[in-house]
């Protein structure tokens, strides 16, 4: 293997398994592996916290002036085998996956002003190479420039069909439709936003994983860095 260090760009729809597939790769290469959606997350859960988000209900310039005082950080967690995030030393690893989270992270993910910080700290934290960084715009904007760009995709149903064993299996008690029309609804949401909205890179490569093992998508992925690293 090559010891040339590139950026990788992963893109895609949600649950398409892309921070999975993500930190396996990081693992394999021995690269900084950074999920970028947290850093959304840990925003948004720091706005709810200091009075920015109230009822569900999101306050753009409030939470815009809160961005001066959080510090976003990563480290290493090696149970994990991946980097747990701290805003100001404080670990919310745990807490940025709620569903009222997970309800909000749309609204704060469109302020302009939070995308220019987190895209301006990808940019720092990419510059050395040899990372894998997954997102909605890392091969449009963050790193328009990354040498391995890939855009994950699967049926809408198949993602659900995930998400929904996944919900069931923590004891969830959601109904398959309720799940699909939510994995409809976010897709809607990623692709129609006025700024940084998810679409493919124009030289990105599409990894379709609905019919794919782990495994099959490793060795898809092992071809394609050896040829970008060529
Ligand atoms: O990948 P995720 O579901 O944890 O991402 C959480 C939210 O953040 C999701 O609504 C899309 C948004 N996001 C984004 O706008 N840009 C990114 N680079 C990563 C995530």
């Amino acid at each position: 293997m090559t010891d040339k260090k590139i950026i990788i760009a992963i893109d895609g729809f949600s649950s398409c398994g892309k921070s999975t597939f993500a930190k396996s790769i990081a693992a394999r290469l021995g690269y900084v592996f950074i999920d970028t959606g947290a850093m959304y997350r840990a925003v948004t859960l720091y706005s709810a916290e200091h009075g920015a988000i109230r009822s569900g209900v999101v306050d753009d310039e409030a939470v815009a002036a809160l961005l001066d005082q959080m510090s976003i950080a990563f480290r290493f967690n090696p149970e994990r085998g991946a980097s747990d995030i701290y805003v100001n030393g404080e670990l919310v690893e745990g807490r940025i996956r709620s569903i009222e989270v997970s309800n909000c992270v749309s609204a704060v993910s469109s302020i302009a002003r939070v995308r220019e910080e987190l895209v301006a700290m990808q940019q720092q934290m990419g510059r050395s190479k040899g990372v894998v960084m997954d997102g909605r715009d890392i091969g449009t904007v963050v790193f328009p420039d990354a040498e391995l760009k890939i855009f994950m995709t699967a049926d809408a149903e198949v993602r659900a069909r995930r998400r929904y064993d996944e919900l069931t299996a923590k004891g969830d008690s959601v109904s398959f439709e309720e799940v699909y029309q939510n994995v409809i609804r976010r897709d809607h949401a990623d692709m129609t936003r006025a700024i940084s909205p998810l679409r493919q890179a124009d030289d990105a490569i599409v990894l379709d994983n609905s019919h794919m093992t782990v495994e099959e998508q490793m060795a898809w992925f092992m071809d394609k860095f050896a040829a970008a690293t060529a």
